[in-house]
C-alpha cells in the first residue's frame, strides 16, 4: 500500500473510523488504508458474511474491529451500530458514508420503488449515519466523507435514480459544512472515477469496451481502489484541516474529457496535425 510508504504508520493510531458498506469494494479499501495507518475500523453493511470476511482482512493489518450488520436505512439500526462502536473502539473520528445501491436501468421503465430504493439506500441512509453520528463526531471534532459519483454532476443514461441520489449527497454534504462547521466537524465528497475491480465495472464487458474507456481518461488507467482510499486518507488527516464543503473528484481527469472531441479520439487527431 502506497499509503503507508508515504505517510507515517501511526497517523490515526488512537482515532476510530466507521465505513458504512464497508464490507466490499471501495469501501473496503477505504477502510484498510485507514487500518494501516493505524485506525480502529468499524463497518457496517446488510450481509454477515461479507462483514466477517472484511474485518478479517482489517485484522489482519493491526486494526482493532467492530463489524456491524445494519442496514444505512434504519435510524435506530444506525444509532445502536455506533453506540456499540463507540464502546467497543472509542468515539467516532472519521464516518465515512458509502453504502449505496445501484442497477443500470431505463427511466420508463424503471418503477417508483426501485427509484426510491436508491434514494433510501444512498441520500437517506446518508443523512441517517450523518444525523445519528453528529453527538460522536461533534465530541471529535471530527469529519464525513461521503462516497458520491459523477452522475451527480454529468447525466449518465439507466441512471435517473443514482443521478438523484448522489447530487442530492453532495449538496446535503455542502449545506452540513455550513451547519457543522461551527462545532469542528468537516464534511466532504469524494466523487470515484472507474475503478478497477468494482462491481460496476465486472459489468463492463469485453476488451474493446475497456480499452476505449481507458482512453477516455486522460491519466490512461482506470482507478484503484487505494486511489479513493488515499484520497479519503487525505481529507481525514490534518493536512485537510482547512477543507470543507469541498468535492473531491478522483478519475484521473475523465470529468475533463466528456467533450465530444476527445471522446471522438479528435484529441489524437489533433495532436497528429499540430505535431
Ligand atoms: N432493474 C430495475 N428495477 C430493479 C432492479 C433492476 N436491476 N433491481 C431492483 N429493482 C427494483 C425492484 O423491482 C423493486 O421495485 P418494485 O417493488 O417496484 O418491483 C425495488 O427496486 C426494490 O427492490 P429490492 O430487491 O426489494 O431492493 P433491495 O432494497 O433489497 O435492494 C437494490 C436494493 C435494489 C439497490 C439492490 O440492487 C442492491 O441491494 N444492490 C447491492 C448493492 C449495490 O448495488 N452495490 C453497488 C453500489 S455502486
Amino acid at each position: 500500500m502506497l499509503v503507508t510508504r508515504y505517510l507515517a504508520k501511526d497517523l490515526f493510531n488512537g482515532k476510530t473510523v466507521f465505513v458504512t458498506g464497508g464490507g466490499s469494494g471501495i469501501n473496503l479499501g477505504v477502510a484498510k488504508n485507514f487500518a494501516a495507518l493505524g485506525a480502529n475500523v468499524a463497518i457496517c453493511g446488510r450481509t454477515r458474511e461479507k462483514l466477517n470476511a472484511a474485518a478479517a482482512e482489517l485484522s489482519a493489518l493491526g486494526a482493532k474491529v467492530c463489524a456491524v450488520a445494519a442496514d444505512v436505512r434504519e435510524f435506530g439500526a444506525l444509532e445502536k451500530a455506533f453506540a456499540r462502536s463507540a464502546a467497543e473502539l472509542g468515539p467516532m473520528d472519521v464516518l465515512v458514508c458509502g453504502a449505496a445501491g445501484n442497477f443500470l436501468v431505463p427511466a420508463e421503465t424503471l418503477s417508483p420503488n426501485g427509484f426510491k430504493s436508491v434514494i433510501d439506500i444512498d441520500l437517506l441512509g446518508s443523512f441517517n449515519a450523518s444525523r445519528a453520528s453528529f453527538e460522536q463526531l461533534r465530541a471529535t471534532k471530527g469529519t464525513i466523507i461521503y462516497i458520491s459519483a459523477g452522475m451527480a454532476y454529468m447525466p449518465h443514461a439507466f441512471q435517473v435514480h443514482v443521478g438523484a441520489a448522489k447530487a442530492g449527497i453532495d449538496m446535503m454534504m455542502k449545506n452540513l459544512a455550513i451547519e457543522w462547521g461551527r462545532h469542528g466537524v468537516r464534511t466532504n465528497s469524494i466523487v470515484p472515477g472507474p475503478i478497477e475491480g468494482t462491481e460496476g465495472m465486472k459489468r463492463l464487458s469485453g476488451e474493446a469496451q475497456l480499452a476505449k474507456l481507458i482512453n477516455g481518461i486522460p491519466l490512461k488507467r482506470m482507478g484503484t481502489v487505494d486511489d479513493i482510499g488515499q484520497a479519503a486518507v487525505f481529507l481525514a488527516s490534518p493536512l485537510a484541516a482547512y477543507i470543507s464543503g469541498c468535492v473531491m473528484v478522483v478519475d484521473g481527469g475523465q470529468n475533463l474529457a466528456g467533450s465530444a472531441l476527445f471522446n471522438m479520439g479528435a484529441e489524437q487527431m489533433l495532436r497528429a496535425q499540430v505535431g
